[in-house]
């Protein structure tokens, strides 16, 4: 009799574990054969919002003397206009870059395909420009890396209908080898080319050599975001705005303390903001600051002391943020609580990268986390009009991509929270 009922138990203790997610295993880092090209072809090309009807094109040659010239038109092979912009380049110990250039086209027609050549040779690139009004979709992917995981993330994104690629940080986990930053760049031309990348650091970016090198020259030289158009000193913190969209975009590894330019960026960026024109309000950063996984816990706190006020007296909607390599959503919180005024935080710092997965987590789930999975996957919110939303996670399960959460999400604008109303900005009022 004994004996049976062990078998018994075994089996049943063997179903129920067997029936739970099966988690895929970590894959490879690429490898990337090198690939001799014409010095003077370009390289790495990836497009950036600039202004609401300008892009930045933005391509590396190895050619110093290659034109920062785009052609573009409507037409295949059919070039009507003509952009001259400019070019950087660094150098970082034994390596040079190549000639880094950034051109600006516009202006452009909203919802339209492109086509473009870079600096008068090469092979002919499209893009499609966002769309002037709702609906507008985001793909959401951060810590991206260059493995077999981010490959399949990148796949995914690949076969979603979107229009606009928003990464909370962590790009190319070059870690100082430079080279890394180049395949990096071939790796996501295929889609970086086709729309537009909206980026903002995270740790991997930053290459510090004490008293030699500080931080994130092969960042921004090669990410260069619209800083310079939403009226920032820096490229690690920006705005733009896009089909009744405003987006913030935080620099984690930037000042933030109330005398700090971030601070008074911030400030005046969201006083800025007119919810008639752009309903929506979106807030990415890299380091998380509701997060329960056991992976980074505490190290978005200071942060959040320090802003979340601001962005809470504003009636931010969502907080995207990476850093965690796992995927975390909460309810509309302020405070360490939930809140019906407050943002909505998502963590996706899951996008595939070499460190692989972040999977122990704060036992019990706290009250303000409704979903954690520590899988890889990428996100997409489409703002379907000027009160609704709808989010999805879609998890990379081994190469096809599932949609594991998805939630419906109201904006403030309209709540009862507006602007004003809550308590959160009385608080900024009477700051010194
Ligand atoms: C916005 O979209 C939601 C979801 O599709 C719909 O229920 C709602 O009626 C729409 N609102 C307006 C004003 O069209």
């Amino acid at each position: 009799m004994e004996p049976k009922l062990i078998l018994i138990l075994i089996l049943v203790i063997s179903v129920s574990v067997t029936a739970d997610y099966v988690r895929p295993k970590p894959r490879k880092a690429l490898h990337f054969p090198w690939k001799p090209k014409a010095p003077s072809l370009p390289q790495q090309v990836h497009i950036s919002l600039s202004s609401e009807k300008h892009m930045r094109i933005t391509w590396i040659t190895d050619d110093e003397y290659a034109p920062s010239i785009v052609q573009y038109g409507t037409s295949p092979g059919k070039y009507t206009s003509i952009t001259l912009g400019g070019s950087t380049s660094y150098s970082y110990l034994f390596y040079s870059s190549g000639k880094i250039h950034h051109t600006v086209i516009g202006p452009l027609e909203h919802d339209t395909i492109y086509y473009y050549r870079c600096g008068g040779q090469g092979p002919e690139f499209q893009l499609k420009t966002p769309p002037a009004q709702f609906p507008i979709t985001f793909a959401v992917a951060a810590d991206l890396g260059q493995t077999g995981w981010t490959k399949s993330t990148l796949d995914h994104i690949d076969g979603c209908n979107y229009d606009v690629h928003l990464l909370p940080g962590d790009l190319s986990y070059a870690d100082y080898l430079q080279r890394r930053w180049d395949t990096f760049g071939e790796l996501v031309q295929p889609l970086a080319s086709a729309r537009p990348w909206m980026v903002t650091e995270g740790n991997h970016e930053q290459e510090n050599i004490p008293f030699f090198k500080d931080g994130f020259e092969s960042y921004n030289s090669r990410w260069t975001m619209p800083y310079q158009e939403s009226g920032s000193p820096s490229n690690l913190y920006y705005s733009f705005e896009v089909a009744g969209v405003h987006v913030v975009m935080l620099g984690s590894y930037a000042a933030y303390d109330l005398n700090s330019n971030q601070y008074s960026w911030l400030k005046t960026d969201l006083s800025r903001v007119d919810r008639k024109r752009t309903p929506w309000l979106l807030v990415l950063l890299h380091v998380p600051w509701y997060n329960s996984n056991k992976a980074h816990q505490g190290e978005g706190d200071r942060m959040m002391e320090t802003l979340e006020p601001l962005l809470y007296a504003a009636n931010v909607d969502l907080v995207f943020a990476g850093h965690v390599h796992a995927y975390e959503r909460s309810k509309r919180v302020y405070n360490g609580r939930s809140d019906p005024c407050g943002p909505i935080h998502i963590t996706i710092g899951d996008g595939g990268n070499r460190e692989g997965l972040a999977t122990r987590y704060n036992d019990p789930q706290p009250e303000w986390s409704v979903f954690r999975e520590a899988s890889f996957g990428h996100g997409e919110l489409k703002i379907v009009n000027l009160t609704h939303a709808f989010w999805s996670w879609h998890r990379n399960d081994d190469d096809e991509p599932v949609r594991s959460d998805e939630v419906w999400i109201t904006s403030l604008v309209g709540s009862g929270c507006h602007a004003g109303k809550g308590h959160g900005q009385r608080k900024i009022l009477m700051e010194p």
